[in-house]
């Protein structure tokens, strides 16, 4: 991201960092700089506290041995978070629609982070004005590093972002979907998904067509997600649901639906509007049942 000009935010990596907790502007955020199944990030609010996490991660090596033998402190920037994919042909990085991911388990952004309980699309957060910032900071400079680079690999690009006060700043990177981003971000697309990809693979160029409408999932889990919950429990309702859903983590045995992990269901609503949205997701959601079903209500809401 610094070689290219990409704006994320300030950072520097420390293999000894408690020296340097009296020089920071709290709150932080620490990050393993290893690999920790994405869940290697704490953010604190205090030197005391910042002290325990380093000491959590790099002597108790809460996460995989070796993973945070080095860390990275991160400025923590504060905002409204913003998801968009793209597709990349080697050549142009084409966009989807924004999305805006819920990652708290708790109503109103409180409590643990979970992949992504929700999401609503189009992002409102994302004006004319903001997008036009991200295309010059964020989209452009990625695109012009991968050609720097020689990267033509043909991929779908998904990146995370915070919208500050003060412009957009990236987040995360991934060559990957987004989940639930995908579920209601494709749920829009009018293009076809196959054929885009295919393009995407021969170096044709793309162009992305949506419908003039929004969308919210909301994700069903099972009780006690992202903490250990219980599972293989029935689901029930799915056949009186007029509005589309996935099936996330569940199985299929003779003609019932045994649950089989933490997010469950997404439930999709479609509508004009994000009032109608939210109603249509819903009312769908309370139509569904099995024991220790948990969902955060609170979603586009915010
Ligand atoms: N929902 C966030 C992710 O897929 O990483």
């Amino acid at each position: 991201m610094k070689k290219y000009g990409v704006r994320t935010a300030a950072y520097a990596y420390f293999s000894d960092a408690v020296a340097y907790l009296d020089e920071l502007n709290y709150p932080v955020v620490i990050k393993a700089s290893g690999l920790a199944s994405g869940k290697g990030v704490i953010i604190t609010q205090d030197k005391e506290f910042s002290f325990k996490a380093l000491e959590l991660m790099m002597k108790d090596k809460i996460f995989s041995p070796g993973a945070a033998d080095e860390v990275i402190i991160e400025e923590c920037l504060q905002g409204k978070e913003a998801s968009v994919l793209s597709v990349f042909n080697g050549k142009e990085i084409s966009p989807f629609l924004s999305a805006k991911d819920h990652k708290k388990i708790g109503e109103g952004e409180t409590g643990s982070n979970t992949g992504g309980i929700g999401v609503v699309a189009t992002n409102p957060h994302i004006s004319e004005a903001i997008w036009q910032d991200f295309d010059e900071n964020i989209l452009t400079p990625i695109l012009q590093g991968l050609s720097a680079e020689n990267l033509s690999f043909a991929s779908v690009i998904f990146v995370g972002l915070m919208i500050t006060e003060i412009g957009v700043y990236l987040l995360e990177d991934n060559l990957r979907t987004g989940d639930p981003e995908k579920q209601s971000i494709f749920t829009l697309m009018e293009s076809d998904f196959l054929e885009t990809i295919q393009k995407a693979i021969k170096r044709e160029s793309i162009e992305i067509s949506s419908k003039p409408a929004h969308s919210c999932v909301a994700v069903m889990d099972s009780g006690g997600y992202p903490r250990p919950y219980r599972k293989e429990y029935e689901i029930t309702g799915l056949e009186t649901l007029h509005t589309s859903y996935y099936i996330a983590g569940a199985e299929k045995e003779n003609d019932r639906w045994i649950t089989s992990a933490g997010r469950v269901l997404n439930i999709i609503g479609i509508g004009t509007s994000a009032q109608e949205v939210y109603k249509n997701a819903y009312e769908a959601v309370k139509k569904i049942s099995f024991t220790d079903t948990f969902y955060r209500k609170g979603i586009g809401l915010s």
